[in-house]
């Protein structure tokens, strides 16, 4: 038995914040921007906005798409690094507002990779007949955790959310293969460090600036290129197939020039690699929902298509799956 891609939705926050508009918060320029990373702009929710409000459109979309009643969903997941608060888990907030009272429901904290995570959770619960139907969402609000006194981060993120719904399927249908994979002695090249058990929120951890993104930008850029690299062909070569039995290749936004390096290396034109950075910017776990969405919704994502979906992110954690739509 496989885990089906039943059904679709994202969502994305209104208000959008350009590079020109940027140019008034830091010291920064549309064109030091688009060149080095190809965004041009990115969504921002308004204050107080909460995770499970901006997630709960994209899941409603995707139990629609799916023909799913929430009352029918036996899971709920989550991957987010900025839940509704601390605990209980955004699924929960998510399952209360979806009504989906049978559903059992936690978030996964892996970062950008954690929509990867949570699709490989899931489909192992559904293929090992645990349960029929799950929810997966990747839903991020990385604003939050910008620091407007770093420009090198705080142009590169932004808000959304996206999910899919997950049933049972044939054999050769749904999730083919699935890899994830972390490097916790490499935590230091992407973090937030405040609000945890380290350094919980106080008023010297806010001074310090403690509760925003710090990155080794151009280390967690090389990483990225390999890590995206083996993991991509390590799902390709698990599922006996070729690259050139890829349709449509998602992956994580984060960098045009990280996508790029990706692409070339496994040789994949850019016909064959959906990108909607420009407009969204690195909406961390929602990134790769949120494109695949959107791709299906313009017709660029069909059903029967070969698709490899691949992350990295904070921890560091990696990971990819090769689906048939
Ligand atoms: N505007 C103008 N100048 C800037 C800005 C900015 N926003 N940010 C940095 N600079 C300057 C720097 O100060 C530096 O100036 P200097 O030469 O006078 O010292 C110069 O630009 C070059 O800085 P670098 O950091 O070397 O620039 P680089 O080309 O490496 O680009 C970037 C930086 C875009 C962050 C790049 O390293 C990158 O994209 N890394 C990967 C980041 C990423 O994708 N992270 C997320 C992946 S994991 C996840 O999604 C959570």
């Amino acid at each position: 038995m496989g885990a089906v891609i039943e059904g679709l939705g994202y969502s994305v926050p209104a208000n959008v914040l350009t590079n020109k508009d940027m140019e008034k918060l830091v010291d920064t320029t549309d064109a030091w921007i688009t060149e080095r990373t190809g965004i041009k702009e990115r969504r921002i929710a308004p204050k107080g906005t909460a995770n499970s409000q901006i997630t709960l459109g994209a899941a409603q979309k995707a139990l629609s798409e799916a023909n799913t009643q929430p009352m029918d969903l036996d899971g709920i997941i989550v991957a987010t690094v900025t839940p509704d608060m601390t605990f209980p888990a955004t699924a929960c907030f998510l399952q209360d507002k979806l009504g989906a009272g049978k559903a059992f429901a936690f978030d996964m904290q892996a970062a950008c990779t954690g929509y990867i995570y949570a699709l490989t959770v899931a489909d192992s619960l559904i293929k090992a007949g645990t349960v029929k139907k799950i929810l997966i969402c990747g839903s991020d609000m990385l604003s939050l955790l910008m620091d407007f006194q770093d420009r090198s981060t705080c142009v590169l993120f932004g808000d959304g959310a996206g999910a899919a719904v997950l049933g049972p399927g044939n054999d050769n249908e749904g999730i083919i293969s699935s890899r994830i994979h972390s490097d916790g002695s490499l935590w230091e090249l992407l973090y937030a460090p405040g609000g945890g058990t380290v350094h919980p929120i106080c008023e010297e951890t806010i001074k310090g600036r403690l509760q925003y993104i710090r990155m080794q930008g151009n280390e967690t850029f090389k990483s990225a290129v390999t890590r995206l690299v083996e993991v991509s062909r390590e799902v390709v070569e698990a599922s006996g197939m070729e690259m050139d039995d890829v349709d449509l290749f998602i992956p994580h936004q984060a960098n045009q020039r990280i996508l790029n390096a990706v692409g070339k290396r496994l040789g994949l034109d850019d016909d064959r690699v959906y990108v909607n950075l420009s407009r969204y910017g690195n909406t961390s776990a929602a990134s790769i929902p949120i494109a695949m969405a959107e791709a299906h919704e313009k017709g660029a994502l069909k059903k029967g298509d070969i698709v490899l979906l691949s992350a990295f992110g904070a921890g560091l954690t990696w990971g990819a799956a090769l689906v048939r739509f």
